[in-house]
């Protein structure tokens, strides 16, 4: 994945534990130390082996560790970074979610070659949504449950995650969230 994500990693460890035990996650997964280049793709094992650094650094769970950093992307790094893109892809959370694909391909002059995800909203009967969430990876679920929490903080959205369906693909990973949105 794009150093932009390896880059947000270190700095949610630096910002909420601290350089020390930053050189620790990473000494742990035996990343090199130039993997962090914003605009530069590396290879997504290197994104999967910080996280999981992150994660046994702390003793805790991957799944938990993928779910603060979902907060942390947008909370810190996009609403630092990317703050106008954002805004322009909406003022509320499901308008925003229903934008989120085409602000993924209008990046992809920049983000050359990369591969995002894709979002559907599947249902949308007032305060209960479904959203699917398709990707080329496996094991990014967390990820996303983090994200959506982030965004609902963000757009001060109640919200909660009622279910989580995984769908039966191939490929990749296709998951259905189910949401109260109140
Ligand atoms: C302006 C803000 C954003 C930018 C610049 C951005 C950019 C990126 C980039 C560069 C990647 C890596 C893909 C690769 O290297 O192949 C990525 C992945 C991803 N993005 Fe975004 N993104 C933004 C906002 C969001 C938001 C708000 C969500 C919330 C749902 C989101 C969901 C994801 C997910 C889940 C992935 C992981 C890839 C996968 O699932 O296969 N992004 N994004």
């Amino acid at each position: 994945m794009y150093g932009v994500i390896n880059k947000s990693l270190r700095d949610m460890v630096v910002e909420q534990f601290g350089e020390a035990k930053w050189s620790e996650v990473l000494q742990r997964s035996g990343v090199p130390d130039d993997s962090f280049l914003a605009m530069q793709s590396y290879d997504d094992d290197i994104t999967y082996s910080l996280a999981q650094a992150c994660a046994d650094e702390m003793e805790i769970d991957l799944s938990d560790a993928l779910r603060a950093f979902g907060v942390h992307w947008v909370e810190n790094t996009v609403a630092k970074q990317y703050e106008t893109l954002m805004r322009a892809a909406g003022s509320d959370m499901l308008s925003f979610l229903g934008n989120l694909n085409n602000l993924h391909d209008r990046i992809s002059s920049t983000f050359l070659n990369y591969r995002p995800p894709s979002f559907e909203i599947k249902k949308d009967a007032g305060e209960q949504v479904e959203i699917l969430y398709l990707s080329e990876r496996v094991g990014l679920t967390p990820f996303v449950e983090g994200l959506l929490h982030g965004l609902a903080a963000r757009f001060n959205q109640e919200m909660a995650i009622i279910e989580i369906v995984p769908q039966p693909v191939a490929r990749g990973e296709q998951t259905l969230f189910k949401l109260s949105m109140g």
